[in-house]
């Protein structure tokens, strides 16, 4: 495993981080990863070096079942040794139907939530605190005072910011600048290569900032792992693919991740791994890592420990810099305008 710097913090950090969004998850009854499992890859990706883990409050059914079993793997590790990251916002309903403080970016909602997911890791501080979406309702001043203070009193030691536009972004950034408070030091976007918005300008801040950016479905939800074939050549969104893979289980899959410049930013991938002699799962992460203007550390989200050792090959790959751009020329509309620029 190679280790990178996270941003501007002095936090060292494997070239991959590990997603438990599925741990404990019940799709139509059936859980995706259960505890056993979910061990089984906790233990592959701690073999491999990984020593950086992605939760949130809400992961899990019910809610709180991925920090549970994360937490309960740890005790037989030693907690100084792994980096670990949760994020509040969304309704919790891990103590039953969420109340009306159960959700956002409040001071009583986040100082509620970052306790009971210290009590699920068992741990009394998390490395990296995200918000996990921006709050409409809440000024964000009242939310960076309340992180802010998690930080000085030792049960947070970075702040992280999920999903928001460059200028939330940025907003964010200067109001804990003119207000001395804690500033975001990572980010967490949706970001792969065949990802068919734009998102430029908020990378542009990333790298301005010095803000480590941690991707999230980096292979589009298994999309760029190349196992989904194209079934109709009229519509991207019809696919066909293995049965019991999150394209047949989770109906959001082809809104999501599926687009006809995905299509042919797959076919640019595939290309580069046949020469590579790789996968394109490895050929699709390693273009994350090595984004130049950004630290890039992609949260793989494998659900087997195979997929998992053939994820982390990402990290012994290397792309010449015209492999690189073929994957960056194929992100361009034919008329030569960025991804997702609807001018
Ligand atoms: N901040 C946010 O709002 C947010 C949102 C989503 C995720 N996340 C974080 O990002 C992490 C990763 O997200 P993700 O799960 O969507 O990531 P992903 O890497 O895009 O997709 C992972 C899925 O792809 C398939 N896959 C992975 N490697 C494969 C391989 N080598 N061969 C074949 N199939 C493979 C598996 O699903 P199947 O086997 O079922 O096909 C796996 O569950 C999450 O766990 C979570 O920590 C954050």
């Amino acid at each position: 495993m190679e280790y990178t710097t996270l941003g501007r913090t002095g936090t060292t950090v494997s070239q991959l981080c590990f997603g438990t969004w599925r741990f404990g998850r019940e799709t139509g009854g059936v859980v995706e990863t259960d505890r056993e499992q979910a061990h089984a890859l906790l233990d592959a990706a701690w073999d491999h070096g990984i020593n950086f883990i992605d939760t949130a409050n809400v992961y899990g059914t019910p809610n709180g079942t991925s920090e549970r079993f994360i937490g309960e793997w740890l005790d037989d590790h030693d907690r100084e040794d792994v980096v670990i990251a949760s994020k509040v916002y969304f309704p919790f309903d891990g103590r039953g139907e969420p109340g009306p403080n159960d959700s956002g970016l409040g001071r009583k909602h986040v100082r509620a939530q970052i306790e009971g997911t210290l009590e699920r890791l068992g741990t009394d501080y998390l490395d990296l605190y995200y918000i996990h979406r921006w709050d409409e309702e809440t000024p964000i001043e009242e939310t960076l005072r309340t992180l802010t203070d998690l930080v000085r009193e030792g049960k947070v030691h970075h702040l992280g910011a999920s999903t928001m536009a460059a200028w939330q972004l940025t907003k964010a950034l200067w109001k804990s600048d003119a207000n001395g408070l804690e500033r975001f030091d990572v980010t967490q976007p949706l970001f792969h290569a065949g990802y068919r918005d734009d998102i430029t300008d908020y990378l542009d801040v990333c790298a301005d900032q010095d803000l480590a950016v941690c991707p999230y479905s980096p292979l589009a939800g298994g999309f760029l792992t190349g196992k989904y074939e194209r079934a109709d050549e009229d519509d991207p969104t019809a696919f066909e693919g293995p049965h019991g893979a999150r394209g047949s289980l989770d109906d959001r899959f082809e809104d999501y991740y599926l687009s006809e410049r995905g299509w042919r930013v797959l076919d640019e991938i595939r290309s580069v791994a046949d020469e590579l002699d790789a996968t394109p799962a490895q050929v699709s992460l390693r273009w994350l890592i090595e984004q130049q203007s950004v630290t890039c550390v992609p949260i793989v989200g494998a659900r087997t420990v195979d997929q998992l050792q053939e994820n982390v090959g990402a990290v012994d790959l290397s792309l010449s810099d015209e492999q690189f751009d073929r994957i960056v020329d194929a992100r361009y509309d034919e008329s030569g305008a960025r991804w997702g620029h609807r001018s």
